[in-house]
């Protein structure tokens, strides 16, 4: 760097790691403002999945804690949520998670007409069977959201909880 002197007085430029530093701390603050809209619309619980087929507390809590964050209307905001963008990227996965799978509202699914199920029994034991994988094969929660959620992380002995309750919900929606 050169020492100004006095006759050189063209105003200094600003280094341009502090610009992009000053361009990054306005973004940040600025997108703060622009916060998603809650997914907490609708506490409910008359179309639940428990309304449907038996569903043990201690089932539902798990299923409570680890999924009902994207796959209900009810959505439980820690404080970072808040933060930008961490709020919406889980805005997003709500929107994608509910779209797919709604235990608050599975007694209210129907199948698409002209769809691969033709009866509301046959598309909720399909989606019971999604959920069976998701434990078996260990996709659910997003990790990206156990990461950041501690206690959505599952044991396998809790993975083995959902599977035997969704193997014996599927053997009761099967006799409704
Ligand atoms: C952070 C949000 C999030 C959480 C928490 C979460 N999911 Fe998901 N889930 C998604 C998204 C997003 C999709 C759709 C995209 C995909 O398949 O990756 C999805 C898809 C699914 C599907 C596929 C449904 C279908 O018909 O295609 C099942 C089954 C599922 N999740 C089960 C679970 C279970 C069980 C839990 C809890 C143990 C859980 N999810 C927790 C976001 C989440």
């Amino acid at each position: 760097m050169t020492s100004t002197t006095p006759a050189d007085n063209k105003p200094k430029k600003m280094p341009w790691l502090k610009r992009i530093a000053i361009v990054l701390l306005v973004t940040l603050v600025g997108i703060q403002f622009v916060q998603p809209d809650k997914n907490n619309t609708d506490m409910v619980m008359a179309n639940d999945i428990s309304t449907v087929v038996t569903v043990p507390d201690s089932v539902h809590t798990l299923l409570k804690t680890a999924c009902y964050d994207c796959h209900s209307n009810q959505t439980n905001y820690p404080w970072y949520t808040n933060i930008q963008p961490v709020g919406w990227w889980l805005a997003d996965h709500i929107e994608e998670g509910k779209s797919h799978l709604n235990f608050q509202t599975f007694a209210t699914l129907k199948p698409k007409p002209g769809g691969r199920f033709k009866t509301v029994a046959a598309l909720q034991d399909h989606k019971l069977e999604e959920v069976r994988e998701s434990q078996a094969d260990k996709w659910m929660p997003l990790e990206s959201y156990s990461f950041i959620h501690g206690d959505a992380k599952l044991t396998d002995a809790q993975r083995q909880m959902i599977i035997n309750w969704v193997d014996s919900a599927r053997v009761q929606l099967a006799k409704l």
